[in-house]
Parts: C-alpha cells; sequence; structure tokens
C-alpha cells in the first residue's frame, strides 16, 4: 500500500512537528514522517533552554522589548506579542506533559524553576534542564506520542515534494527509504516541521539532518519565502581539530563566562554595553573582527572563576566533550570560532502557521514568523516552535478542510522531474563547492561584489543538484544537496536585495542599518508557479 489518506500530515519529528501532531490528535488522524529516527533533529541538541515570563521580577513588557531589541527593527510586534504572552502557557503544558526542568528554592523555601541568563535578555528567564534542554523536550513530547491511537509515527520516510492540486496543498511524496520506493500521503493539510538549513555551511552546530529540505519543497510548490539573509552564527563554538562546531552554550556566558583575547585581555566591552551578554549578532561580528585584526584562528571562553563540581552540575555534556578533547573548563580556557546555526527567515507565515499555499502550514524553524525580524534573541526558538506549531493546529482543525481525492503514485523518476529536466551535467561535490561558495562569500561580513559571484555559482551548482538527484532519486543525499542549493541560492538572493547593515547581515559596501528603504521584510516569491 503506498497511498496514504490521513487528516492532518506532519514533516518532521521535532518540537515544531510533535507539538502540531499532539494537539490536531484531540480531534483527528495525524501522520508524522520523519527522515532518520523519531529523535533526530535540531530540537534533540538544544542546550540553553526556552525563554519565557515565569518569574515575578519579569513582564511581558520586558521580554516583548529584548526580542524587539535584538530583532533590529524588523520583528513583527504582533508576532512577538503573541509569542511572548502565549509562551508560559505553553511552557507549563509541557512540564504537565511531563518535562523535568531544573528547579530551585525561592526565599521562603519554596520550588521555583530555575532561570538562566543568555545574550539580550534583560531578565533571568531561560527554563532549562541542565544543558539538555532539547533532549528533555523531545523525550517528553515523543513519551506523550508514543501509544497515542491517533498518532503513526514513519520513521526513515523522506518527503520528496509537496503535492499541489489547484494551487492548495493536498499531501507530500515520500521515499520510504526501507523500500526504496515512493509512497504517497494526502490530507487535509501538511504541516512543514522540517527545521533549519545549517549544513548550508560546512561550520554549523546544526546536525547533518538540518538541511533546507522544507524550504526546498516549499519554494518549489511556490511559496512565499523571507528573510533568508538573516543566518545566524552562533558566536561560541568549540574550535579543535577533533569536534568541530560543537556548541559551547550560551548559558555559558550567562554563568559568568568571559570572552578573552589569547592575552588574556577581555574585548567585549569595546562593542556593547550588554558585554559578553550583548545579542549574538554583536558578539559574533566581535569575535569575527578580533580573529581578523589579530589574524588568530579564536578567542578563548573563561568561566575558570567557577567551581567544578557547579560546571559538571550545571553543564554535564559540555564539560564531558570537552572533557573528551583534553580541555577540562573547570581549568582551561575554551577555544571558540562561531558557527552557522539558526535560520530567521524561511516559509513566510501568519499568525496561525499558513503559508502562502492553501492547506500548507509551516511551524518551527523552518518558519519565518516574523518573531525574529533580523536576529534572533537566544532561547525564543523553541518558544516560537511550540507557541505556533499549537496555534497553526488548532487552526487547521477549525478550517474545514474536506479530504481531497487520492492519486496513484508516479515513478520515482517522474517525481524527481516534475518541475523540469535540469541542462546541467551532473558534477562530482556539490555539497563541498557549496560549502566552499558559502563560507567564502556569504558569511558573516559580506561584500556585494563576492556576493553577485557568489549568486553566479550557486546558480550552476543548484542545476547540477538537480541533474545528479534526477540521475540517482533514490539517494537521499542528492536530494538533500539539492534542497541546501536552493537554500544557498534564496540566501545569496535576499542578501543581494539588502542595501544595508542590520541585525545578522553585514554588507561593508552598506555599513549603515537604512531604515527609509530596508525596514522590511525581504520575500521571494516564485512567479512561475503550476
Ligand atoms: P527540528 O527539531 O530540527 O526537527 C526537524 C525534523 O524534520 C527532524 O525530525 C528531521 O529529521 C525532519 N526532517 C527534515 N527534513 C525532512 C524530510 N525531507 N523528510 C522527513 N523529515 C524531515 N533554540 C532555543 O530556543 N534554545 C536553545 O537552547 C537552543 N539550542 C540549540 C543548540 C543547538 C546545538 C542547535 C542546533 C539548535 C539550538 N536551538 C536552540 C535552536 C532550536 O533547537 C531549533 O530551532 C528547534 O529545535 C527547531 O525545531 P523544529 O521542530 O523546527 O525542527
Ligand atoms: C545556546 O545554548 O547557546 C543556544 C541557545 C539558542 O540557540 O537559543
Amino acid at each position: 500500500m503506498n497511498v496514504h489518506q490521513t487528516d492532518f500530515v506532519v514533516i518532521g519529528s521535532g518540537i515544531a512537528g510533535l507539538t502540531f501532531a499532539l494537539r490536531v490528535a484531540e480531534q483527528a488522524e495525524v501522520v508524522v514522517i520523519t527522515k532518520k529516527e523519531r529523535s533526530e533533529s535540531n530540537t534533540n541538541y538544544a542546550q540553553g533552554g526556552i525563554a519565557g515570563v515565569l518569574s515575578p521580577e519579569d513582564t511581558f513588557d520586558l521580554h516583548i522589548q529584548d526580542t524587539l531589541n535584538a530583532g533590529a527593527g524588523l520583528c513583527h510586534e504582533d508576532a512577538v506579542r503573541v509569542l511572548v504572552q502565549e509562551g508560559p502557557r505553553q511552557i507549563r503544558r509541557l512540564i504537565e506533559l511531563g518535562a523535568r526542568f531544573d528547579m530551585e528554592r525561592d526565599a521562603q523555601g519554596n520550588p521555583v524553576l530555575a532561570l538562566g541568563r543568555e545574550g539580550g535578555h534583560s531578565r533571568n528567564r531561560i527554563v532549562h534542564y541542565a544543558d539538555q534542554t532539547g533532549w528533555e523536550i523531545e523525550r517528553t513530547l515523543l513519551e506523550a506520542t508514543r501509544h497515542h491511537p491517533r498518532i503513526t509515527i514513519h520513521e526513515h520516510f523522506f518527503a520528496l515534494d509537496l503535492i499541489i492540486r489547484n494551487g492548495e496543498c493536498v499531501g507530500v511524496w515520500v521515499l520510504n527509504t526501507h523500500s526504496d520506493e515512493p509512497e504517497a500521503f494526502f490530507a487535509r493539510a501538511v504541516l512543514l516541521a522540517t527545521g533549519g538549513c545549517g549544513q548550508v555551511y560546512p561550520h554549523t552546530t546544526n546536525p547533518p539532518i538540518a538541511t533546507g529540505d522544507g524550504i526546498g519543497m516549499a519554494w518549489r510548490a511556490g511559496a512565499c519565502i523571507a528573510n533568508m539573509e538573516f543566518m545566524q552564527f552562533h558566536p561560541t563554538t568549540l574550535y579543535h581539530p577533533g569536534a568541530r562546531s560543537f556548541l559551547i552554550s550560551e548559558a555559558v556566558r550567562g554563568e559568568g563566562a568571559i570572552l578573552r583575547l589569547p592575552d588574556g585581555t577581555p574585548f567585549m566591552e569595546k562593542y556593547h554595553p550588554m558585554k559578553d551578554l550583548a545579542p549574538r549578532d554583536v558578539v559574533a561580528r566581535a569575535i569575527d573582527a578580533e580573529t581578523k585584526r589579530l589574524g588568530i584562528p579564536c578567542v578563548y571562553l573563561d568561566i575558570t572563576h567557577r567551581p567544578a563540581e557547579f560546571l559538571r552540575q550545571r553543564f554535564p555534556v559540555i564539560y564531558s566533550r570537552l572533557e573528551s578533547v583534553g580541555i577540562d573548563m573547570a581549568r582551561e580556557w575554551i577555544p571558540v570560532v562561531p558557527a552557522a546555526h539558526y535560520m530567521c527567515g524561511g516559509v513566510q507565515t501568519d499568525l496561525y502557521g499558513r503559508t502562502s499555499i492553501p492547506r500548507l502550514y509551516a511551524a518551527g524553524e523552518v518558519a519565518c514568523t516574523g518573531v525574529h525580524g533580523a536576529n534572533r534573541l537566544a532561547s525564543n526558538s523553541l518558544l516560537e516552535a511550540l507557541v505556533f506549531a499549537d496555534r497553526a493546529a488548532l487552526h487547521a482543525c477549525d478550517a474545514g478542510w474536506s479530504q481531497p481525492p487520492t492519486d496513484s503514485v508516479p515513478t520515482l523518476e517522474a517525481i524527481a522531474q516534475a518541475g523540469g529536466v535540469s541542462e546541467e551535467a551532473e558534477q562530482e561535490g556539490v555539497r563541498r563547492r557549496l560549502h566552499e561558495v558559502m563560507h567564502q562569500k556569504v558569511g558573516i561580513v559580506r561584500k556585494l561584489a563576492s556576493l553577485e559571484e557568489a549568486a553566479q555559482q550557486l546558480q550552476l551548482i543548484a542545476q547540477q543538484a538537480q541533474a545528479a538527484m534526477q540521475k540517482e532519486p533514490h539517494r537521499v543525499e542528492a536530494w538533500e544537496d539539492w534542497n541546501l542549493a536552493i537554500v544557498g541560492n534564496l540566501i545569496v538572493q535576499c542578501a543581494l536585495r539588502r542595501h544595508e547593515s542590520r541585525g545578522l547581515h553585514t554588507l561593508i559596501d552598506f555599513p549603515e542599518r537604512d531604515d527609509v528603504n530596508f525596514k522590511r521584510d525581504t520575500v521571494l516569491c516564485r512567479t512561475d508557479r503550476g
């Protein structure tokens, strides 16, 4: 049986996909498709935590203001309000489902959530589970789905393309990687929850699944994509030949770590009044500037003033990972560099997760809800996924979409050629060449001439990737390369349209922020969609 019909299809089993699935399953059948094991997701590796106004010393207005400040004038204030005001209820719902966040005692001795601090936050508001918050959330959500009678999860099913009929999304073509056969899932509505695209860069905190498949599929289907120039580089990933790009959580700076040059000089005070806890774009640019100025490969994070016992308990994963490469963070500085971490742009959605294609919703990192603007505030991403996936689920249940008629499944070759046959000869090493271009020409600090060169090179790489996929449509990596090449093109096309520097987009040809001309989203919509 390779044609399936259900009420809702969810692509992705991270925080966004599972949150949506659990909500719609209160009244309907839902199928979750996921390309590896069900827990494999960016969510699973989230370290720092999830932001929420949960302390009597905090207010919605402060969290809103911090989010708007980080977003450098581009956040949609209505979306930020929704995020901040609905956030605490969603975090409590996770706790009701069984999430075990860290607790402490208040002045009266009552147990309360232990709230951490991260860059750009004016209050302690980060709920966490040591440095494994994402793992705990993923565990909780998966446990809740485990015996749910209305939720079916298909592991090792790779979503290839969305099924569009009369301009509406009615399902998804999937490669069943157990049988190597294509299958079709038809549904009243589809949620894209495919996560991020960090793998478009050679150095990233993201796991290998983060190949921008949702953005590739949505773009091919004709959905509008926004703000792809705003790739967030996390300032502090381990610089070590044996463990590149392992994240050293911002929560380490939240516990007092200081960024230092090799001679010990702290440097963040030169760049921002919040020093080491400045918003992420500021810290990443500062590290980039200092390493270039001094010709050094990395800077150092120093938390040696905290006792080993505290560090082992607060950061068990980071501590042991560092130990495994011979660094004792209680006694030695940690060498760090920035790496690609989070895509603030994505498939454009409204406050209910609706995309520009009827019946297609998007939530989580794949979506651009308007919450993050030009730079995401730390730990707002898990929160955004929770809040907007839930809103999308409620909307999808109430929208009254009817069951679409099903269709037979085309051959894999036909699915691979549905968008046209690539004229280019396929080439080896697509991913490596893509990485070279993105690393050299589309990094933290950009130049117009380099972006223009990148645009030309990436267009060719995308055509070659498409040809390679069409030659071997059974190979998941070939589809992923094609999706990544589309993502790379979208990043560059958005970057080329923004002649200013704002948030995560720094263009040396236009070093100032230009609110007169660019206080708006960069939105790309294909005009040739069928
Ligand atoms: P994901 O959790 O990435 O899930 C995507 C799912 O889609 C996966 O199951 C994947 O297998 C599946 N998928 C993708 N493509 C396909 C396809 N073609 N077919 C089928 N399935 C597919 N944010 C915070 O707020 N706080 C933090 O502390 C934090 N720390 C982080 C630390 C690290 C190391 C990383 C990488 C990110 C961190 N983030 C953090 C960001 C946050 O984790 C992510 O933005 C968030 O988890 C994304 O959730 P998601 O559900 O959208 O996507
Ligand atoms: C971190 O722990 O530094 C990551 C937090 C985030 O990406 O929000």
